[in-house]
């Protein structure tokens, strides 16, 4: 469409809201200023708005990829951790809209641990996306 990858004018965005809102959330745990709760909240959700409009765009610059190109694999992984963000931080919305204490109620450890493991996978999916445009040159010409 622009003659030129078009999901790294996407990635910055679910990266940086998605770990902001791990930034907020524990800055609300450590001084119980309610605001910060609230802005993690919608951190969280535009940081799921990113990461469908990112995976979006990568299906498109897919299109331009041969199907037998050699660097499948390594794409097959990025895909499989971006998939699993999506989920990751779907759930996270979807627990802190559904119980909006779930900070403070019975269900904090694993709406914290949800938290956590989607802080895991959107660095890997972004290193593992690294990988492939400064490694194997995928969407480089
Ligand atoms: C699930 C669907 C996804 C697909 C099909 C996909 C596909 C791709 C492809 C083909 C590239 C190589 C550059 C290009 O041709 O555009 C790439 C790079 C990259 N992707 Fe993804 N991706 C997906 C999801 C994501 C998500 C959700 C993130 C961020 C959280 C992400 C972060 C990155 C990064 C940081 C790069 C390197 C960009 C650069 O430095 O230029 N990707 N991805």
């Amino acid at each position: 469409m622009l003659d030129r990858p078009f999901h790294p004018m996407f990635v910055h965005f679910p990266i940086a809201l998605y770990l902001l809102g791990v930034l907020l959330t524990l800055g609300y745990l450590g001084r119980r200023v309610v605001d910060y709760e609230r802005f993690a909240y919608w951190a969280f959700v535009l940081a799921w708005m990113g990461v469908a409009a990112a995976a979006l765009a990568g299906l498109i610059d897919l299109g331009s990829l041969a199907p037998d190109d050699p660097r499948r694999d390594d794409i097959n992984r990025h895909i499989t951790s971006g998939v699993a963000l999506l989920i990751i931080n779907g759930l996270v919305v979807y627990f802190r809209f559904r119980w909006p204490d779930v900070l403070t109620g019975s269900r904090r450890w694993a709406y914290l641990a949800l938290m956590a493991a989607g802080a895991v996978v959107v660095v890997l999916t972004g290193w593992l996306g690294g990988k492939l445009v400064y490694d194997l040159q995928v969407g480089v010409r």
